[in-house]
């Protein structure tokens, strides 16, 4: 159609969008040109503005490789993730959920494990804390036989998939739910870690005065067939940043209770000194069981950890 005024370009655009075959493409791509069209007129944006956006959104992709992916991590900066998270569980966003984001690094075909093993695979540094996780259904009952993949950084806030130090699968492994729904293991207690800050996102957060830490959490993968495959991670209860979350992962449901233990014996005789334990619920949900792509298939190349740069909260 030919243009009347500023008005006309929405309609113009959405009208073709109609020409699409694909119903949820139409219903998606229509309602999201109307809100960007809306945006523009709220702030009308200058044309300045207009090629700065285009400059940041051009960034996100340059920056992103096999090993990162700004356009995940600005989309968890902005909220966005958390949101379609908690939109597609809890019996879509009806109740509470322990699902949670996926995360950049979970790797398929972690070692299998038995109950009450160990996933520190090479001397780590960090207190030991020991994890018990029961899986549920929605109606409590326990879920047996469920495949569950841990992973979490070190007590320096690396995944072993950055750091040249660690073992291959250090911090990571899979176990098998028991006939009470019930998971544990031994390992080493995680912090929380920075996340990059040499691109659009460190930009976006320094503008707004916010620092980039993720509180220290242990990641979950659970999967069995007729239950659809939950994401989540449990958050220590003594982590500073709980309210702060960078990604705006923390719900109350993901708060567990890292306890720390003094002057108690240790379920392991080796131990000295203080140590953690740590139980905690996990509801799944029926419905399909799919694994993700994996974000990332190994070890980073090279000897060097990424640099670490902490934005501190103005
Ligand atoms: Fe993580």
């Amino acid at each position: 159609m030919i243009i009347e005024n500023q008005r006309d370009v929405t309609a113009a655009v959405v009208s073709e969008i109609e020409r699409a075959a694909d119903p949820r493409f139409r219903e998606i791509l229509s309602s999201a040109v109307r809100h960007l069209h809306d945006w523009v007129r709220e702030v009308k944006l200058t044309e300045a503005e207009l090629q700065k956006a285009c400059a940041i959104i051009a960034r996100l992709g340059q920056l992103s490789d096999k090993s990162h992916n700004e356009v995940v991590l600005i989309a968890g900066s902005l909220g966005v993730s958390a949101l379609v998270c908690l939109l597609n569980n809890g019996q879509g966003g009806q109740r509470a959920t322990t699902a949670n984001m996926l995360g950049p690094f979970w790797r398929a075909d972690s070692p299998r494990m038995d109950n009450g093993a160990s996933i520190v695979r090479a001397p780590t540094r960090g207190d030991p804390i020991f994890v018990t996780a029961y899986v549920k259904d929605i109606d409590g009952s326990p879920v047996a036989g469920a495949e569950v993949d841990v992973w979490h950084s070190s007590d320096e806030g690396f995944y072993e998939n950055q750091d040249p130090g660690q073992a291959d699968w250090n911090l990571r492994g899979k176990f098998t739910t028991d006939a009470q729904g019930k998971i544990s293991f031994r390992s080493i207690k995680p912090t929380g870690y920075p996340i990059p800050v040499n691109g659009p996102v460190g930009d976006l957060l320094r503008a707004q005065g916010r620092h980039n830490l993720r509180p220290a959490h242990i990641h979950f993968l659970i999967y069995k067939p007729g239950y659809k495959t939950q994401f989540s991670q449990v958050y220590s209860s003594d982590d500073p940043n709980l309210a702060t979350d960078v990604q705006f992962g923390v719900t109350r449901a993901l708060i567990g209770q890292y306890v720390r233990h003094d002057d108690e014996p240790a379920p392991a005789a080796d131990v000295k000194g203080p140590w953690y334990s740590l139980e905690h619920h996990l509801v799944i949900e029926r419905g399909e069981a799919k694994l993700p792509t994996p974000p990332i298939t190994g070890k980073a190349t090279g000897d060097a950890r990424p640099l670490s740069v902490v934005l501190h909260r103005r």
